[in-house]
């Protein structure tokens, strides 16, 4: 998103270049100013070709104290593979809007996974009822500023969805109209489980893009046979070792939506903004998935089984679920009690 035209003052700049200097502002393209530019951008187009951190290639900043990081040499090029990268966000929006006629005035949107939020942030300013971002990363900071900078009301809160549980344990992430989630189930070792307890808080739509095998006529997952990516941690323990190119194949990512509830399942086409991205886009595809029953995966309903209640929030969550708001009480007030409080 091109900011220059909402940032109004130099504090707002300069809180911008603190959250890059931060570490959290570098991966989904944003302009803060002529001279202050972040964006993934071409190291995608360029296929991660000399990098060797997660911050190199990816912030313009000379005149500013942005951290110990490499810079882009040529402007010219960063400039211009962050605008085939933008325009990319911008179609995933317009995507979004055409599935549903043009009109998201009343729709509630959620993104897991969303980084610094720039796909709810577009939503938001075109409209959108509701928008609320979940990451594992602490984007607050990121998504006050972005508030503040363009005028909106996009929620956030860090959740981490976890692998092993298939669900979020810091409590449970609320239902809205329509899901979103991009380049992301690439970095989950269970890719069908995520889109479970994705899918089961979606009333009426998924916007997807993910990493897909296409070659495979059979329903699969196709995990990567050394570790995926030089730059990302591979010292978790198995199954979480797999962090990146994790791949369904279309045929099990069919199955799912349809025993989910979503027959409406629309291949969007590719947008591929220059040739360097077909690679990009060949591999990341895009589907919109329209609800059509009121189906839960077998994770909603075993919601209720003993081993979930882990944490203080899945409780409360599970309490108020069943219509026992006193037994609620009576536990807060416990809980209090035992921590000294009033
Ligand atoms: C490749 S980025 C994609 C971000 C955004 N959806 C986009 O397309 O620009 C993946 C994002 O998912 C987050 N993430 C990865 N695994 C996660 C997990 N298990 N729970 C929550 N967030 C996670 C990362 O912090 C990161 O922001």
């Amino acid at each position: 998103m091109d900011l220059r035209p909402y940032i109004k003052t130099e504090r707002q700049l300069k809180e911008g270049i603190d959250l890059i200097n931060s570490g959290l502002l570098f991966y989904q393209p944003f302009i803060l100013a002529d001279d202050v530019e972040v964006g993934e951008g071409q190291n995608f187009h360029d296929q991660y070709q000399d990098v060797k951190n997660i911050h190199d290639l990816n912030v313009y900043a000379p005149a500013h104290d942005v951290g110990n990081r490499t810079q882009p040499a040529d402007l010219p090029k960063f400039r211009q593979c962050n605008e085939e990268y933008r325009s990319l966000y911008e179609y995933v929006v317009k995507e979004i809007e055409n599935r549903n006629g043009g009109n998201i005035k009343d729709l509630t949107f959620a993104e897991i996974g969303c980084n610094t939020g720039l796909s709810l942030f577009s939503l938001a300013k075109k409209g959108a009822k509701s928008c609320f971002g979940y990451d594992w990363n602490d984007m607050h900071p990121v998504f006050n500023w972005l508030n503040n900078v363009l005028g909106t009301n996009v929620g956030f809160r860090q959740a981490h969805y976890d692998n092993l549980y298939h669900r979020f344990m810091e409590g449970d992430v609320p239902e809205v109209d329509v899901m979103i989630n991009t380049i992301f189930t690439n970095h989950q070792c269970d890719p069908i489980q995520f889109l479970s307890y994705m899918c089961d808080r979606a009333r009426k739509g998924v916007f997807l893009w993910a990493l897909i095998d296409a070659d495979r006529p059979e329903a699969c997952i196709v995990y990567p046979n050394s570790p995926p990516h030089d730059i990302l941690d591979t010292a978790r323990p198995f199954p979480l070792y797999f962090n990146n190119d994790v791949r369904m194949s279309e045929k099990l990512l069919h199955i799912t939506f349809k025993c989910l509830g979503f027959d409406e399942v629309e291949t969007i086409s590719p947008f591929v903004p220059s040739p360097a991205w077909q690679y990009f886009q060949t591999g990341f595809r895009m589907y919109y998935a329209k609800r059509t029953r009121d189906m839960k995966s077998a994770y909603w309903h075993s919601d209720l089984s003993i081993k979930n209640i882990c944490t203080l929030d899945t409780l409360k969550h599970l309490l108020v679920r069943l219509g026992l708001r006193p037994v609620l009480k009576k536990l807060l007030d416990y809980k209090n009690l035992m921590q000294g409080k009033e």
